[in-house]
């Protein structure tokens, strides 16, 4: 899929200030989140680290016996994943047209990521999630709370965000054929979830 302009600047944003970026995130892991999406996930099971970057949650997930396979657009973000000894599968690739086949993974994790498209990209990239997700598997994503869409700067950069209400999150997912057994907002900044393919 091409990458439309605001998506290209974002993520050269991510690329040109990737060992920074590594540097600020790498050490600083969900534990609670991980936690509970590796509760809904048979030993050895297969993970799409969708958006992964630097790849913090792969190595994780890694770690507990998983098989992530780490997917990024951002190629400086994916060596720093390797740079950092992240041993995990990695593609250089779009979570809005993902290149593998249906019900290739038992749980997909996309953490931050989909905050990054058009608000009319949303609905699109959680049919593609749900797609490569096996019947009976999990997804966890985390999405900026808020109204509308826009830029922040970052470095002197511009990154493009789309905000969401938790309302209407929820329905985005439902939309998408997820059922959500359990969402959360924290610091009245980040809404997260846990879908289920049923
Ligand atoms: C805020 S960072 C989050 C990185 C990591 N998941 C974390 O939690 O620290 C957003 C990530 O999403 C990636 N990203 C944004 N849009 C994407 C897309 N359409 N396909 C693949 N990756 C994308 C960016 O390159 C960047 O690595």
């Amino acid at each position: 899929m091409p990458q439309d302009d605001d998506l290209r600047e974002t993520v050269r944003s991510y690329d040109e200030h990737a060992q920074q970026y590594a540097d600020e995130w790498f050490d600083k892991p969900l534990a609670a989140h991980i936690r509970s999406f590796a509760a809904t996930l048979r030993p050895g099971a297969r993970v799409l680290d969708a958006g992964g970057g630097h790849g913090r949650d792969s190595a994780e997930l890694a770690k507990r016996g998983f098989k992530p396979c780490l997917l990024d657009l951002s190629a400086g973000l994916l060596a720093e994943a390797r740079a950092r000894g992240v041993d995990v599968c990695m593609v250089q690739g779009d979570l809005r047209a993902l290149p593998f086949r249906d019900r290739s993974f038992d749980g997909v994790w996309a953490c931050a990521s989909l905050v990054h498209l058009e608000r009319a990209q949303i609905p699109g990239a959680l049919r593609e999630l749900h797609r490569v997700t096996c019947e009976g598997g999990t997804l966890f994503i985390s999405m900026r709370v808020g109204s509308g869409e826009g830029w922040e700067m970052w470095n002197g950069l511009r990154r493009f965000y789309t905000y969401v209400q938790p309302t209407e999150a929820i329905e985005l997912l439902e939309d998408a054929g997820w059922s959500v057994p359990w969402w959360g907002v924290e610091r009245s900044r980040w809404f997260s979830a846990i879908g289920t393919k049923e």
